[in-house]
């Protein structure tokens, strides 16, 4: 697999190219169609798939440029999530989503299969796609932290997607996130564990990706060691958050349904307000 992951000139997104050997290729929410367009042409791919991992425009509104320059491509997106995303262009005739898929599914692209996994709570119908230990995770994880749920988002359902999924993959994956908050994020996990190790040295390495304009990558193994939404049942974090942040630890126990899902709502909302 040929991979690109390419910093838009729109917002603060990053998105990716994906080919096989032979020049098939997919584009993963290309917010920034021009720029898009140009990377494909320049490699000389031919375009079969333009996947959206959910509705937000700042993930989907790319789509009329790059399918002016590529019909033939076909969009993909998550079940729940397609009415939104046909919403955005029905009204300009527009083409919306052609293919919906859900949990379990492939994708196939020329010799690389895609496969469909169910990530919501960022959106209700937020989809990650991987292959092999690649995973393109949308708004869902990211370095250091978790998507926010304040755009049609839910946090409980955002806990079962990194309890039931994320922990779930193996720890060797890489994942590809539409944006890249590590230095911000690992600045608000000091504000609850400071001396913690791993995070200052994924400061330290996310400080310098920023300044290069690249976005930083990790694993989910190196992040299930130090990004506190990933170690929802650590003993240590949730002794840091009962010292520091006892009040909004009780807030959110009263809405949860066990103590690691209070940790994780608590985390969010904290974050929320950082
Ligand atoms: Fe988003």
């Amino acid at each position: 697999m040929n991979l690109e992951i390419i910093k838009s000139n729109i917002g603060d997104n990053f998105f990716c190219l994906i080919a096989d050997g032979e020049g098939r290729a997919a584009l993963v929410d290309p917010v920034d169609g021009e720029q898009a367009v140009e990377r494909v042409r320049r490699a000389g791919y031919e375009l079969e798939l333009l996947l959206n991992t959910h509705f937000h425009p700042d993930h989907v509104s790319g789509n009329p440029t790059v399918l002016k320059a590529f019909p033939q491509a076909t969009v993909i997106a998550g079940e729940a999530d397609a009415e939104a995303i046909d919403a955005q262009f029905a009204g300009d005739g527009e083409r919306g989503v052609d293919e919906t898929v859900t949990g379990g599914d492939i994708v196939e692209l020329g010799g690389i299969s895609l496969e469909v996994l169910d990530t919501p709570g960022h959106t209700p119908g937020h989809i990650s796609f991987l292959t092999d230990h690649h995973l393109f995770s949308g708004d869902t994880i990211f370095v250091g932290g978790a998507g926010n749920c304040r755009f049609g988002g839910d946090p409980g359902v955002l806990f079962q997607t990194f309890r039931d999924v994320l922990r779930k993959l193996p720890r060797s994956t890489v994942f590809y996130a539409g944006h890249d908050y590590a230095v911000r994020n690992a600045e608000f996990l000091l504000s609850i564990e400071p001396e913690h190790p791993e995070t200052l040295s994924v400061l330290e390495e996310a400080k310098r990706a920023r300044d290069e304009g690249r976005l930083m990558q990790t694993t989910l193994g190196r992040e299930r060691a130090y990004n506190a939404f990933m170690r929802f049942d650590d003993e240590e974090l949730n002794r840091a958050l009962s010292s520091r942040f006892a009040d909004e630890l009780d807030a959110a126990r009263e809405e949860s349904e066990g103590e690691n899902e209070a940790v994780f709502r608590c985390l969010r909302s904290l974050r929320d307000k950082w």
